[in-house]
């Protein structure tokens, strides 16, 4: 069984003292940092980009993993490497082909039906970028997004991401729904990293971790609690019970 990781999702952290908030979690056992890197294109919101990446691994040990809700993902990917992030997760909507203006159409909520519609040169591109830089490589999927889009993908994986809200806030409610997707993904690919991100706290982190998930991505019942140590382990907790 893949050991499970908690990795605090700095989206919820006091922006202006990053270095002490990365620092508390840090002490509070958390075992990798998630940083959420958005573009305004691929949702409707921009944050940190590769100057802040840099900063951060100044300040901390702990492994990067950096999740890029991105658009042309295969054109940053060696960059945020560069950077500093360990592990690189890109967007299978994101390398779908000529998806980006049906899905503004839909309201941002990108959804890949099947798994012909990927763009094979630019995943390939994607995953080049980073094997070529010797770092881990993961795939996102949204919430609507099948398992079986990513069936092929699976064994050139180190992790596959399935969200639990739809990307581009923090502080939204986990959606129970993608637990079976979860659960597929895990029968699939049974020794790879399973991660879930949005809206996991000591509760909704128990279904999830029962379904198979072993990387637990929390910003706001981290950051945002006034003892990141206590749901760090209260949320490792609640995924080990699985
Ligand atoms: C959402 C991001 C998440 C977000 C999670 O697009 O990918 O990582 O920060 O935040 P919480 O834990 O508050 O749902
Ligand atoms: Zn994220």
């Amino acid at each position: 069984m893949n050991p499970v990781r908690i990795a605090p999702s700095l989206l919820a952290a006091d922006f202006s003292r990053l270095k002490d908030e990365i620092q508390r979690v840090e002490a509070g056992g958390a075992d990798w940092l998630h940083l959420d890197v958005m573009d305004g294109h691929f949702v409707p919101n921009l944050t940190i980009g590769p100057p802040v990446v840099e900063a951060v691994r100044k300040v901390t040990k702990l492994p990067l993993d950096c999740h890029l809700m991105i658009m042309e993902p295969e054109k940053y990917l060696g960059i945020f490497a560069d950077a500093g992030a360990d592990s690189l997760t890109f967007h299978a909507e994101a390398v779908a082909m000529d998806y980006a203006r049906k899905w503004k159409e839909r309201g941002w909520a990108m959804t890949l039906p099947c798994k012909t519609l990927f763009d094979e040169k630019r995943l390939g591109a994607c995953l080049d970028a980073i094997r070529g830089k010797g770092k881990r490589a993961a795939v996102a999927v949204n919430p609507d997004t099948e398992a079986e889009c990513a069936a092929e993908l699976l064994p050139k994986l180190d992790m596959v991401l399935a969200m639990t809200v739809w990307p581009g806030f923090g502080g939204q409610k986990f959606i129970e729904s993608v637990v079976p997707k979860v659960a597929k993904l895990r029968k699939m690919a049974p020794s790879i990293d399973i991660e879930v991100d949005g809206g996991l706290t000591p509760e909704t982190v128990k279904a999830a971790g029962a379904a198979g998930a072993n990387v637990i991505v929390a910003g706001t019942s981290t950051f945002r609690s006034p003892d990141p140590a206590a749901a760090i382990s209260a949320l490792r907790r609640g995924c080990e019970a699985r």
